[in-house]
């Protein structure tokens, strides 16, 4: 029998904190640790460059997946529910607010690190980079149920932990200037607010049996996405295939 909602999200949110390779991938505590080189940050950053130059789409795309052709008024609420994490994405200041496109503060620090615009949009990208976010728009584009437990509760709960971390050891270990550092620092304020939206739409959304594994497959699709890109970026860049992480 299903479990509450409520309680499906926390047990999501739960799996994320312990598999997440975000916070336990030898990769990123490489980085954490000050054990990376420059040359090893840069071609990292500049694979990352993949998903976060095109999260404005990615964002958008959960919208698309509310709703069909005759949207229903539940669906509308939902989307309008969605618009501001679309807003944040592609930057406040376009209504207004102050901060730009993530897109933009990502290549702002690709910049601080040596790392060109031109360097950064002609990046070859790796196979496990390109499969990474194949899965994760393919998650997007699936459902609404799919999209908030494959973006939202795979990733953005526990990417505020992820950013403070690697906002700390680029000033510290990398001496990367504070001020070229606010695509951490921003995702380190807004990811709790977009975790809440999901967990609010969620409750109502993952109520079955079969709703429940939906959503559980697609947090760990997403995880394993992430997963695979970190592998990927080891292999190619330190030369060292990764122990097993746990499931
Ligand atoms: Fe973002």
């Amino acid at each position: 029998m299903a479990t509450s909602s409520l309680e499906f999200c926390k047990a999501l949110l739960q799996e994320a904190k312990i598999t997440h390779p975000f916070l336990h991938h030898p990769l990123y505590q490489r980085i954490y640790q000050g054990n990376a080189s420059k040359i090893e940050l840069r071609e990292i950053i500049k694979q990352q460059g993949c998903f976060y130059l095109d999260t404005l789409r990615h964002a958008a795309w959960k919208i698309i997946s509310v709703g069909g052709y005759t949207p229903t008024l539940e669906d509308l609420e939902r989307q309008r529910a969605l618009i501001p994490l679309v807003v944040s994405e592609g930057g406040e200041d376009t209504m207004g607010g102050k901060t730009t496109a993530h897109a933009f503060l990502f290549m702002r620090l690709a910049e601080s690190l040596g790392v060109s615009k031109e360097e950064l949009f002609s990046t070859a990208y790796l196979p496990t980079t390109v499969i990474e976010k194949d899965e994760l728009f393919l998650l997007q584009r699936s459902s609404i149920l799919e999209a908030l437990c494959g973006g939202n509760i795979a990733t953005e709960s526990i990417h505020s932990d992820h950013c403070q971390r690697m906002a700390v050891a680029m000033e510290k270990h990398y001496g990367i200037p504070q001020r070229n550092l606010e695509f951490y620092y921003v995702h380190v304020e807004v990811e709790t607010d977009h975790e809440d939206r999901a967990v609010q739409l969620l409750e109502k959304l993952a109520v079955s049996d079969e709703e429940q594994s939906r959503g559980l497959l697609a947090l760990r699709r997403a995880i394993t996405a992430r997963r695979i890109f970190a592998d990927g970026a080891c292999q190619a860049f330190i030369g060292e295939t990764v122990p097993r992480m746990p499931m």
